[in-house]
C-alpha cells in the first residue's frame, strides 16, 4: 500500500541530482498527487461492475500511472513517455503490458525501469498488475466506458458526471471541490469556472499550464487534458455547475463540440516553468 511517493522523492533526488531528474521530467507535484490519491492508486481493489467489465484508462488505469509512474512519466517528461497522455499511453501499451506484467520480475528487465531507484514502479499490487494488463488486453482502446446514447435530462447529466467527477477531476480538485492550496484550485465557488463556461469547457478538453487566479489566490501548476467525450465533457461540467455552491449552468455536448471546433489561442503565460523545489511540500 502506497501512502507517499515524497520520502522516495527526495531520495531520487539525493541519488541523482535535481538536474537529472528535471532533465528526465521528474515531477515534484505527482508526489503531492499521489499522496492524496485515494482508490486504485494506493492499491484499493477496483470493484468492475457486471455492466462495464472492462477496466477503462481514466477510470482504472490513469489513478494508478498517476500514483506509480508519474513521479518520471509526466507532462515535463523529455526523454520518457508522459503516461498522463491518454493517446501517449495508448501507442505505447504492449510494452508497458510488458514491463509491467510480462517482463516486471523476468529476465527482460530486473526492475520495471533500468534505472536503480523507481521504489515507486515497483510498489505496483498485483491487482494493479492485472488492471494494466486487462485494459491493454481488453479495455484499451476506450478512456471511458461508453454511455448509452440519446439525449440526457440535467438531472441525468448530473449522475453521470459524478461519477466521472468522482474517478477523474477529485483525485485533484478533492471530493469536495475544495482543491489544494497552492496546487489545485478549487472548483468550489470558483470566480474563474462560473465567469465564463466556455473557457471551463477548453480546460477540460485541453488541460491547461501557467498562472491562473482563482477566488484571489494564485495557481501555477498543470492540468492534463483528458480523453473525453463531449458527453462525457457536458456531464462532469454539468455537475460541477451545479454542486459545491455553483452557478447551477448546464453543459450540453454541443456546446463542447462547438468549443472543441475553435482554434485554441497561442498561450502566453509561461508554460512548464521549473518545478517547483521539493522544499514547497515540507
Ligand atoms: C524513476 C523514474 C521512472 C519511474 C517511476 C517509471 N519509469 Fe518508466 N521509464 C523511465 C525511464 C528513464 C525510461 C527510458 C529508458 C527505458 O526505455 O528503459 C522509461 C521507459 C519506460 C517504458 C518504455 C517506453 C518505450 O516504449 O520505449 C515503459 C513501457 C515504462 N517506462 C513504463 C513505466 C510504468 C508503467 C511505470 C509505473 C508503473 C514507470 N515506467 C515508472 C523512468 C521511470
Ligand atoms: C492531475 C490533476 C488534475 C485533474 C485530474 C483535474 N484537474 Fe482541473 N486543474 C488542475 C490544475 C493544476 C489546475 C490549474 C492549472 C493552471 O495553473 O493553469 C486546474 C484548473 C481547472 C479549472 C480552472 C480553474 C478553476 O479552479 O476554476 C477548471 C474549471 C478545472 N480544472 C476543471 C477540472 C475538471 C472538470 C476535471 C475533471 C474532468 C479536472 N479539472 C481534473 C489539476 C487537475
Amino acid at each position: 500500500m502506497q501512502t507517499s511517493l515524497l520520502p522516495q522523492l527526495r531520495r531520487s533526488v539525493v541519488r541523482f541530482g535535481p538536474g537529472v531528474l528535471a532533465a528526465l521530467g521528474c515531477w515534484f507535484g505527482a508526489g503531492a498527487l499521489a499522496q492524496d490519491a485515494t482508490g486504485p492508486a494506493t492499491g484499493t481493489p477496483v470493484v468492475l461492475s457486471a455492466a462495464d467489465q472492462h477496466p477503462t484508462y481514466l477510470r482504472d488505469v490513469l489513478p494508478i500511472f498517476m500514483g506509480n509512474c508519474s513521479s518520471c512519466h509526466n507532462q515535463q517528461s523529455r526523454f520518457v513517455y508522459n503516461w498522463l497522455d491518454y493517446k501517449t499511453a495508448y501507442g505505447d501499451r504492449w510494452e508497458i503490458r510488458r514491463r509491467i506484467w510480462d517482463s516486471w520480475k523476468g529476465s527482460y528487465y530486473k526492475e520495471a525501469m533500468p534505472i536503480a531507484n523507481s521504489p515507486e514502479s515497483l510498489n505496483l499490487t498485483e491487482e494493479q498488475r492485472r488492471i494494466v494488463r486487462e485494459w491493454v488486453d481488453q479495455g484499451a482502446a476506450r478512456g471511458v466506458a461508453p454511455a448509452a446514447g440519446g439525449p440526457k435530462t440535467k438531472e441525468e447529466q448530473i449522475a453521470l458526471g459524478r461519477k466521472l467527477f468522482s474517478s477523474i477531476c477529485a483525485a485533484c480538485h478533492q471530493p469536495s471541490g475544495q482543491g489544494r492550496p497552492n496546487i489545485f484550485p478549487p472548483l468550489a465557488g470558483s470566480d474563474f469556472l462560473n465567469a465564463d463556461k466556455s473557457r471551463a469547457i477548453r480546460i477540460v478538453i485541453s488541460g491547461r499550464q501557467g498562472e491562473v487566479i482563482v477566488n484571489g489566490q494564485k495557481y501555477n501548476n498543470n492540468m492534463p487534458s483528458f480523453p473525453l467525450t463531449d458527453d462525457d465533457i457536458a456531464n462532469v461540467l454539468t455537475y460541477v455547475y451545479n454542486s459545491f455552491g455553483n452557478s447551477g449552468l448546464d453543459v450540453k455536448p454541443e456546446e463542447v463540440t462547438a468549443v472543441r471546433a475553435q482554434p485554441v489561442a497561442p498561450v502566453t503565460a509561461p508554460v512548464n516553468a521549473a518545478p517547483a523545489p521539493p522544499s514547497q511540500f515540507e
